[in-house]
């Protein structure tokens, strides 16, 4: 069974003018479990959309999300969510942020500690528990938001842009440890980046959306281990072909929008 089936997904907005806007159109796609897909289209095409509508952050017009099999309806514990910017409470601290999910949880003392220990230490935030958010970097930050996440064990994990706002030193750090954390907890990831070298990079699988009214243009395997070289040929091959397949899809983005290809 897959561990997230999106099944007949459409989305429609109405914009304030009362006109139609229809994001999504019938996007169908089953993620295994352990899986790690990324979904690249370009801007305003409908991924946070498609995102928030897994999440259960949004309805969708028709068609179903499955976790496990079960329907979604609305947020729940096993799925967990990294938006672009982490949005921790500035009030608080490292650790009381990432014990947040936990205190409401009601997870005992002892275990939250435990967890509190072990994510902290997989983000390598240790010695930084006890900063607020304003003395962290932007990618510290980014971490924090990823550990208060983990630590809630959730079975899936949606990533919108996550690594976006981060300089390019920091975003492969990130990444790197995000393939970690992936072996270490062999979590489920959907993963949305407009840049096709951080999605040939993590993923298993590449979902490319069409421009809008957004549909599934094409599905690249990457057959790899999930730790590879940056620069391997088969890599640079798929990305190189994910770039044409967009072109070719006449979709209007400006030259430098997927990253340095
Ligand atoms: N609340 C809303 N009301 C009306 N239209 C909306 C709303 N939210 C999103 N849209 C429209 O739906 C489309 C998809 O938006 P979405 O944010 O999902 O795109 P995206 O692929 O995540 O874009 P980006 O790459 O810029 O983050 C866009 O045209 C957007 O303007
Ligand atoms: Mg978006």
């Amino acid at each position: 069974m897959p561990a997230i089936s999106i099944k007949n997904i459409n989305k429609t907005y109405i914009d304030q003018d009362g006109n139609e806007v229809q994001a999504l159109h019938d996007i169908n796609l089953d993620v295994a479990e352990g899986e790690f897909v990324c979904i690249v289209g370009p801007s305003g095409c409908g991924k946070s959309t498609l995102l928030e509508i897994v999440a259960g952050l949004l309805d969708a017009t028709s068609g179903e999300v499955l976790l496990d099999g079960q329907p979604v309806h609305g947020t729940s514990r096993d799925i967990g969510v990294v938006f672009q910017d982490a949005s921790l409470f500035p009030w608080r601290t490292v650790r009381k942020n990432v014990a947040f999910g936990l205190e409401i949880a009601r997870v005992p003392k002892e275990e939250r500690e435990e967890r509190l220990k072990r994510y902290i230490s997989m983000v390598s935030l240790n010695g930084f528990e006890n900063k607020y958010p304003a003395q962290l970097s932007g990618g510290m930050r980014q971490r924090a938001g990823i550990a208060r996440t983990l630590a809630m064990n959730p079975k899936v994990i949606l990533m919108d842009e996550p690594f976006s706002a981060v300089d390019h030193l920091t975003k492969c750090t990130l990444q790197e440890e995000l393939i970690n954390i992936r072996q270490a907890e062999n979590k489920t990831v959907l993963f949305v980046t407009h840049d096709i070298n951080e999605a040939v990079f993590l993923a298993d699988r590449v979902v490319l959306l069409s421009p809008r009214p957004s549909t599934i243009q094409k599905i690249y395997e990457i057959p790899l281990e999930q730790k590879r070289g940056r620069s391997d040929p088969l890599l640079l091959k798929i990305a190189a072909e994910i770039a044409k397949d967009i072109n070719s899809g006449g979709q209007d983005i400006p030259n430098n929008y997927w990253g340095n290809l």
